[in-house]
């Protein structure tokens, strides 16, 4: 575990950072160029572990990929993948394994899906037990709930189903399952999530049907290869936007960020927090909405986060929870109780890292309340081996009145490498990270405009 230390920002944060790519979008784009025949090419692939995780997999079960800087060229073997010889090691990426649960489950062959101590806890009946209705032949232990994943390939007939949870991980692996199944599959969600499936399905040749709240595809259906720029990350954006709020007199710009209102949930709970975010849209030609935002540091006012909209900013969460620590008055977040089974319990991640550092917090089954304003003081946290709160503490940091010593703070790769490098780049002091604690943090240099 490396341990880095983060110091509070001395003046405003200045500057401009290009996220990195949509992990979500990146996921995805990869799964259905390797379904597709032929070369696909998306450019703005998300540099994060978990995407690379995606990657390997693929090229396990013998789909060729290569990298051209940051596109990656993917040559579709069209749905007949390999047996891989080994299994499919996913790291900490829940995304890959309930997508490729889906796709798995109606392609010829076996294949096993394992990952590491986080992913192992995560729940995955929730695909495995609908896949299983479709006609899938695939097991775990505690009757498939949980990973090693062991998959065999069957003939899958469509269905309709009602989720129970707001998941777009399992509506994306129905749907996915739905290209290699005879016939409709609909999926219906209890609240809208995000749909980057459904978006990109059409740029691969395939309908998307809706009915009512209902989203369907008719298989068997093959998706063909396609173009793609993929989006900057919103939930990577959130930090900065966070950062630059709460630390006083901060500008900064965040260029080339996916705008899909299913992710943008964060800027709308800020904005009557009373953040001052002006967000200008691009011109996108592709599936995905882009802009760019520029954040003023303001004086933020609590505000309750209802469980409507909590699959619109699940990931944003701890980082919000960073803002209500500066905002004045209450906020409270209910009908949140899915952060539980994120990459760590992420209630009782926040809290505890948030109570380490002065706050006023208190847990809830569901969420948490924060009695703002209440000051950050340096100290000790860990992220858990969770990359969110691994950059939510760094955040929090900046904003704080000491320095904080973050433990596992490699976690930030997982989705975000550079997160370190943008923090610099923007004012941010960091110390620790390398091997050889020379106070580098394993900053790489920035990349920012
Ligand atoms: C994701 C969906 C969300 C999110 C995760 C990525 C996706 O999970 O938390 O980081 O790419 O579909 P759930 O849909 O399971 O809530």
């Amino acid at each position: 575990m490396s341990r880095v230390t983060i110091y509070p920002a001395e003046g405003p944060l200045r500057g401009t950072v290009r996220p990195p790519g949509d992990k979500s979008v990146s996921h995805r784009a990869a799964i259905l160029g390797a379904l597709a025949e032929g070369t696909s090419r998306i450019t703005g692939y998300s540099p994060s572990e978990d995407c690379a995780r995606t990657v390997e997999a693929l090229a396990q079960m013998g789909v060729e990929t290569r990298r051209e800087e940051d596109v990656l060229v993917v040559r579709g073997p069209g749905p007949a993948w390999g047996e891989p010889a080994g299994v499919l090691d996913l790291g900490n990426s829940g995304t890959t394994m309930r997508l490729l649960a889906g796709v798995l489950a109606g392609m010829p062959g076996f294949r096993v899906l394992d990952g590491d101590d986080s992913l192992r806890r995560r729940p995955m009946g929730r695909v495995v037990h609908p896949l299983r209705e479709m006609g899938a032949c695939l097991d775990g232990r505690q009757d498939g709930n949980l990973a090693p994943l062991a998959v065999r390939g069957a003939r899958l007939v469509g269905k309709e189903f009602t989720l129970a949870v707001a998941s777009a991980q399992v509506k994306s692996c129905l749907l996915l399952a739905g290209l290699l199944a005879e016939g409709e599959t609909w999926v219906q969600e209890p609240l809208p999530t995000r749909d980057h499936t459904e978006r990109l399905l059409p740029l691969a040749g395939i309908g998307v049907a809706t009915r009512g709240g209902a989203v369907g595809v008719r298989g068997p259906a093959r998706p063909r290869p396609f173009e793609l720029r993929v989006p900057g990350d919103p939930s990577a954006a959130a930090f900065w936007v966070v950062a630059a709020s709460v630390v006083p007199g901060s500008e900064v710009v965040l260029r080339g960020v996916g705008l899909n209102p299913g992710r943008t949930g964060f800027l709308r709970v800020l904005s009557r927090m009373g953040a001052s975010v002006r967000v200008t849209p691009g011109a996108g030609t592709g599936p995905e909405p882009v802009g760019d935002l520029e954040i003023r540091a303001s004086a933020l006012r609590g505000t309750e986060i209802e469980p409507h909209e909590i699959p619109g900013l699940i990931d944003e969460l701890p980082v919000l929870a960073v803002a209500a620590c500066a905002a004045c008055g209450i906020t409270r977040v209910s009908g949140a109780g899915e952060l539980r089974v994120k990459e760590s319990d992420r209630i009782a991640g926040v809290v505890r890292g948030l109570s380490a550092l002065g706050a006023h917090i208190a847990e809830t089954p569901d969420g948490w309340v924060i009695e703002g304003p209440s000051p950050l003081h340096g100290g000790r946290v860990s992220s858990l081996g969770d990359h969110r709160l691994a950059m939510a503490w760094a955040v929090a940091a900046l904003g704080a009145s000491g320095p904080v010593e973050l433990e596992g703070a490699e976690a930030v790769a997982v989705s975000y490498p550079d997160f370190f490098g943008h923090l610099v780049t923007l004012g941010g002091r960091v110390s620790g990270g390398g091997d050889g604690d020379d106070g580098s943090a394993g900053v790489r240099p920035a990349q920012g405009g």
